[in-house]
């Protein structure tokens, strides 16, 4: 029996790798490369996985498919719950996508990865392989009893690979457990549990706190086109350069920096994580500011429940169904207006709109919106439609229905 594994190269990687061989599977450890800011080396992941038993080693490089996902995310404005960027929900649908032609490619029939049975990634290993290929298993060791009779928690992970001497990263004071890919970092379990702890005592991974951000605010130019940052502070930039670059320059006035959030898990328990995305923070508003320009009142009420659907579908690893399929066809028309450059200043955490120029689609008219006499609006037409209504507003009143 072959497994295809998920594996990170972490403490639950190495033990669950070990476990499996010690079991007489053959584990094919498969990681994901995402520019995870945290991990860069993957020789070294190798290496950990080989020396933990795994029978072969495939890194994935998947920069353009998670910056794309990461483009796709901005342009739905998909923050689950308002909130939460949906870093790890979309990565995790773009680690299947990587892992199911290369499963199949081996004749491999099995995917296992090492989500526990209580959170949101288990679910969306699940529904993206079940829907991506049908045809394949997915194991979870978190959900077998045969695991968890030997494993309850991370010390006794820890122990297992002490004992075998496998070349473990973590150890045992680690205060929490984090998930990283190029558009952000989720910070989970462990100290953070408590609501007692403040969110300030995580160590971001990918700039500052806010509050040590420069006193000095720093203005930045992003060129939108069709959807799509094109350039930033007049440098033409890639899908995958622009995430990383807007990372860089936000990271540094610690935007989009533990943002904290209780959520509501799929599952039906509320959690708690603080997470890092300074790039998608800082194009996400940007771009927000540019829709703002572009949407009028109609197309802005379609696009809202739009938005919080697809932050819930990503959430919820249905990222790949027909409903899905159905929100990106109905978001297309817009995407396609939203050419246009947008300035920002940041700020010790926070993104505010500078000016907007070279926007051939925005609604937004100097003339029109003037307190001045000038333009196609006349204050004077404004007389009868108040006029009008003036009539219901009225018969409301008359008719006992309105509540003072
Ligand atoms: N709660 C977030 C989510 O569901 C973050 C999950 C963090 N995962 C992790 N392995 N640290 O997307
Ligand atoms: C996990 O439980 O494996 C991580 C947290 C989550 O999936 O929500």
């Amino acid at each position: 029996q072959t497994v295809g594994f998920a594996a990170s190269g972490g403490l639950d990687s190495c033990t669950i790798t070990r476990w499996l061989t010690e079991q007489g599977v053959r584990v094919v450890c498969f990681t994901a490369d995402m520019a995870q800011p945290d991990e860069t080396d993957f020789r070294a992941i190798e290496e950990r996985m080989r020396a933990c038993g795994a029978a072969d080693f495939v890194a994935l490089p998947l920069h353009d498919m998670i910056a794309a996902a990461g483009i796709e995310v901005i342009q739905f404005q998909a923050k689950y719950e308002g909130a939460y960027w949906n870093t790890t929900g979309i990565g995790r649908h773009v680690i299947v996508a990587g892992m199911v032609p290369e499963l199949r490619r081996r004749g491999i029939r099995v995917l296992a990865h090492g989500a526990t049975g209580r959170g949101n990634d288990q679910v969306r290993f699940q529904l993206c392989t079940n829907m991506l290929a049908p045809e394949l298993t997915v194991y979870a060791p978190w959900r077998d009893p045969a695991f968890l009779q030997q494993f309850r928690g991370r010390a006794e992970m820890i122990d297992y690979c002490l004992a075998r001497k496998l070349p473990i990263k973590a150890s045992k004071e680690a205060p929490y457990s984090t998930d990283a890919n190029l558009l952000g970092l989720t910070h989970e379990a462990g100290k953070l549990e408590h609501l007692t702890t403040s969110p300030w005592f995580v160590q971001p991974g990918m700039g500052v706190l806010p509050s040590q951000g420069p006193a000095e605010p720093e203005a930045v130019t992003i060129r939108f086109v069709q959807g799509v940052p094109t350039a930033i502070n007049g440098q033409l930039l890639s899908p995958f350069q622009a995430i990383r670059r807007a990372n860089a320059l936000a990271g540094r006035h610690g935007v989009g920096i533990c943002t904290h959030v209780v959520e509501n898990r799929f599952v039906g328990i509320k959690s708690r994580g603080v997470y890092e995305a300074p790039g998608m923070e800082l194009l996400g508003s940007a771009y927000a500011f540019l829709l703002q320009l572009i949407l009028d009142r109609r197309g802005r009420e379609l696009f809202d429940p739009l938005s919080l659907f697809m932050a819930r579908q990503i959430y919820q690893g249905y990222g790949f169904d027909l409903a899905s399929h159905m929100a990106r066809a109905a978001l297309a028309p817009l995407t396609r207006l939203a050419t246009g450059t947008i300035t920002v200043q940041l700020y010790k955490g926070r993104v505010e709109f500078l000016a907007a120029e070279d926007v051939p689609h925005q609604l937004y008219s100097e003339s029109n919106a003037s307190m001045e006499a000038v333009g196609e609006f006349d204050h004077a037409d404004s007389e009868g439609f108040v006029r009008v209504l003036q009539v219901s507003a009225r018969a409301l009143a008359a008719s006992g229905q309105v509540v003072p």
